[in-house]
């Protein structure tokens, strides 16, 4: 996994493109993801205070926002994703719902219980320990409370798998390198989804943090997947 500070340096550095690079270069699916992914969690909880780890620009926290919390803490390393996602929550006139907070996700600045619900998209495989990271959630959801991980996972099936190798490993770091400015950025995005574990194995390390009734269902062919557990 890649070092905490060279991941934080890397987002800082991406940050006044990230919303523009991840709608284009998922052509809008990304949005559709969270909605699901928010509609799954409410399958399961009506959470009245929910938890955005790695909330980056706050595109997940704002999605939540359809469950009806009273509240939505969203916490990232970056600080300069934090302040993309402060000014949007802004516009949208939202910053009483959502409070944004700069924290290390092993590192949880709350006490034990806290949270009904824990998400993250996009961010576990960019902890620097992803098992330490799921733990801390673990401990700041209540009893009886859910956890959902939105991640990147790789299509089983010819030819789908091959057109998204084929994007992922030479479309996307091209555009990303285009209009990031950052070469490293969008070479380790592919890099770093290939290294991260998935399906049985990711699930193994969720239910190992404490979670029981751990899932994962399948988006765009297994492009992606979104895992809920409960405590
Ligand atoms: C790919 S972005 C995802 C942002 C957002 N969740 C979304 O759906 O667009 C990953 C985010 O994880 C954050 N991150 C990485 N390691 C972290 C850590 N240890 N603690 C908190 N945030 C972290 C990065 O700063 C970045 O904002």
């Amino acid at each position: 996994m890649a070092r905490k500070e060279d991941v934080r340096s890397m987002f800082d550095s991406i940050a006044w493109r990230y919303d523009f690079l991840n709608h284009f270069l998922s052509i809008g699916t990304d949005y559709a993801w969270r909605r699901k992914a928010v509609r799954e969690m409410g399958r399961m909880i009506s959470p009245g205070n929910i938890l955005d780890v790695a909330t980056g620009t706050c595109d997940l926290a704002i999605a939540s926002l359809k469950l009806n919390p009273q509240k939505v803490t969203g916490v990232d390393i970056s600080q300069r994703m934090l302040e993309e996602g402060r000014k949007k929550v802004f516009r949208k006139g939202l910053s009483e719902r959502i409070e944004l907070i700069l924290g290390d996700s092993e590192e949880l600045p709350f006490g034990d219980n806290h949270f009904d619900a824990a998400m993250v998209a996009f961010g576990v495989r960019n902890f620097e320990n992803p098992a330490v990271g799921i733990a801390e959630m673990y401990r700041v959801i209540r009893e009886d409370g859910v956890v959902m991980i939105l991640e990147f996972s790789h299509p089983g099936r010819f030819p789908f798998s091959a057109v998204y190798r084929f994007y992922f490993h030479y479309v996307l770091p091209f555009f990303g390198r285009l209009f990031s400015k950052d070469p490293a950025a969008y070479d380790y995005l592919p890099e770093s989804v290939s290294s991260f574990p998935e399906g049985e194995e990711f699930m193994e390390i969720i239910g190992n943090a404490g979670f029981k009734d751990v899932k994962r269902r399948l988006l765009t062919g297994g492009v992606a997947s979104i895992y809920t557990g409960r405590k």
